[in-house]
This record gives C-alpha cells, sequence and structure tokens, in this order.
C-alpha cells in the first residue's frame, strides 16, 4: 500500500514531501517532534502531546503553525489512509528556513510542519510479554532534554552502547543517578512502591508516565518521585519503562543484573493491565 505523508497543508507521496536544504532543522536541529500512539486505530494521548509540544514552541520561540484541532484532523487522516491500527504518529516543526545559514534566526519565520504515520511498535509482541534487557550508559544529551526536539544523536549513541551489549534499551545515568531510557521513561520497582525520577530539564516528561501516573493516585501501588542511582536499579523488585508506542513494557534484566526472577514481576504486570484497559477506552 502506498503511503501518504503531510507536508506543509498538502498530503503527498513521501518522495514528493520535500525540504530546503537550508531548512533550519537540518542545519541546526533547530526543530521540534512529537510522538502519538497509535492503537485500535485511534490516536492516544493527545491532548497530552498537544500540552508539551506548546510547552517546547514556547521554549524554542516559535509560533504554532496548526491549531490542536487541525493538527488531530491530519493525524486521523495519515492514520486512516495508511491504515494504521497500531503504531504511531510523528509530528515535525523546525523553524524553517531563510535561504542562507545563520546561527540566530530572524522573527517571523514561517516553520516548516510535517507528518506521517508509522505501523512500528517501540517494542516487539514478545518483548512487551517477557520483558527487555537494558544496558547502563552515561547520558550525554544536553541540558533541556525536557525540549522534545531533534537533537538526539546523544541518545543514538546510548542507544548503540546498549544494542552492542545485547541490550533492546539503554539505561542512561548522569552524576551517578538515572535519568531515563534512551527513548523511553524508566521506573523501578521496590516494596510495592514506584520509585522514578522527578520532572526536571534532565528528562523528557514522558506523555505516558503522566497518564499513568495519574491513573495511579487512587490505587494501592505507592510512588516516590526521587533521584536514584544505577545500583538502586540493579537491586530494584521490578523495573519498567513507558512510552507512547512502547506503552508500559517490563525490564528484566539491567546490565548483568537479573530482577527478580527474570520474569516480569506481579506489579509491572499490573500496571501493563491498568494501562492497556484505560487506553482501549481513551484513545480517540
Ligand atoms: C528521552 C525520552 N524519554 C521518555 C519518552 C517517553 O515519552 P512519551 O511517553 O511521551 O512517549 C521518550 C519518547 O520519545 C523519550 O524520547
Amino acid at each position: 500500500m502506498p503511503r501518504t505523508v503531510y507536508i506543509n497543508g498538502r498530503y503527498c507521496a513521501p518522495e514528493d514531501a520535500t525540504v530546503s536544504i537550508f531548512d533550519r532543522g537540518l542545519l541546526f536541529a533547530d526543530a521540534i517532534y512529537e510522538v502519538a500512539g497509535v492503537i485500535d486505530g485511534k490516536l492516544l494521548d493527545f491532548a497530552s502531546h498537544m500540552q508539551r509540544l506548546d510547552r517546547s514552541l514556547v521554549e524554542m520561540r516559535m509560533p504554532a503553525p496548526l491549531t490542536h484541532d487541525e493538527i488531530l484532523a491530519v493525524m486521523r487522516e495519515l492514520v486512516k489512509r495508511d491504515q494504521v491500527e497500531e503504531g504511531l504518529v510523528y509530528m515535525q516543526i523546525s523553524r524553517g528556513s531563510t535561504g542562507d545559514r545563520d546561527f540566530l534566526p530572524p522573527e517571523g519565520m514561517k516553520p516548516t510542519v510535517f507528518m506521517f504515520a508509522q505501523h512500528k511498535s517501540d517494542v516487539t509482541r514478545q518483548e512487551f510479554q517477557n520483558g527487555i534487557k537494558m544496558i547502563s550508559a552515561p547520558d550525554i544529551r544536553w541540558g533541556r532534554r525536557d525540549i522534545k526536539t531533534v537533537g538526539l544523536m546523544g541518545s543514538v549513541f546510548a542507544k548503540w552502547t546498549a544494542k552492542e551489549a545485547g541490550g533492546a534499551e539503554v539505561l542512561m545515568h548522569q552524576d551517578g543517578y538515572v535519568t531515563e531510557g534512551g527513548a523511553t521513561s524508566f521506573y523501578i520497582i521496590k516494596d510495592n512502591t514506584i520509585i522514578t525520577r522527578p520532572l526536571s530539564n534532565d528528562i523528557l516528561h514522558g506523555c505516558t508516565r503522566k497518564a499513568l501516573l495519574k491513573i495511579l493516585e487512587d490505587g494501592d501501588i505507592g510512588l516516590d518521585e526521587r533521584l536514584y542511582t544505577l545500583d538502586e536499579a540493579h537491586s530494584a523488585d521490578e523495573a519498567f519503562i513507558t512510552g507512547a508506542s512502547t506503552f508500559v513494557c517490563p525490564v528484566v534484566q539491567i546490565d548483568d543484573a537479573v530482577l527478580g526472577t527474570g520474569k516480569p514481576g506481579p506489579v509491572t504486570r499490573r500496571l501493563q493491565d491498568i494501562y492497556m484497559d484505560f487506553i482501549h477506552k481513551d484513545a480517540i
């Protein structure tokens, strides 16, 4: 089936979607992005992604090129045209092009916007069922990880390290403390309490994290948002990652440390069930 993408107000084939070589997204990674998960052919956490997009736009001093309703309409159209049942929609907004390379952009630039849908989820069914191994690596990303920019080579380098050591995802750490996964939020569980790093400029503010923690507010599983070391992660009872197309995925090994029995633990299984139940009802 031919794929349809969206660029600057029109739908077209991928090979017809072109941007200038002077686009600041190419020259400076001067661009932000969002990834919304798709389940049952519907979008997950749309409002939350729009909230984070608005925040990224403000921090980057970029105007909003489309309203939330316009973005929703395009995302739905791409999901429909590409017949995506489970996967994601990617949206990128760059500052645009002046036809030259200058560090400081002038006022009033017209952003470049493109979107595409993708069938692939970030974890396989087998990983979702059996859990994954993570490999730790230093977090070498820049200091504003709360802005979802496309300058992602720090994450790519870290993910290479993990892959070469047999890990499905990297667990990044800085100054002795865990930050997050290469493209996922990370959590450990100790004595029926979820421990995760508090929001700051050091991590991306995950939409899945936000949704999951909100669902858990009234439950019997504790939450402790604090810094924790890699040693604590190695000796956790359980661990898991979350992301827009990762959902809740168990972690059964970190480096050489096998967590619990080496199989997804009971709390993680419960969280998976609770979250999957929620998204099947909540997707729009
Ligand atoms: C570094 C990082 N952390 C966390 C996440 C998870 O965020 P979300 O749940 O919004 O997909 C992502 C997703 O791309 C990410 O790249």
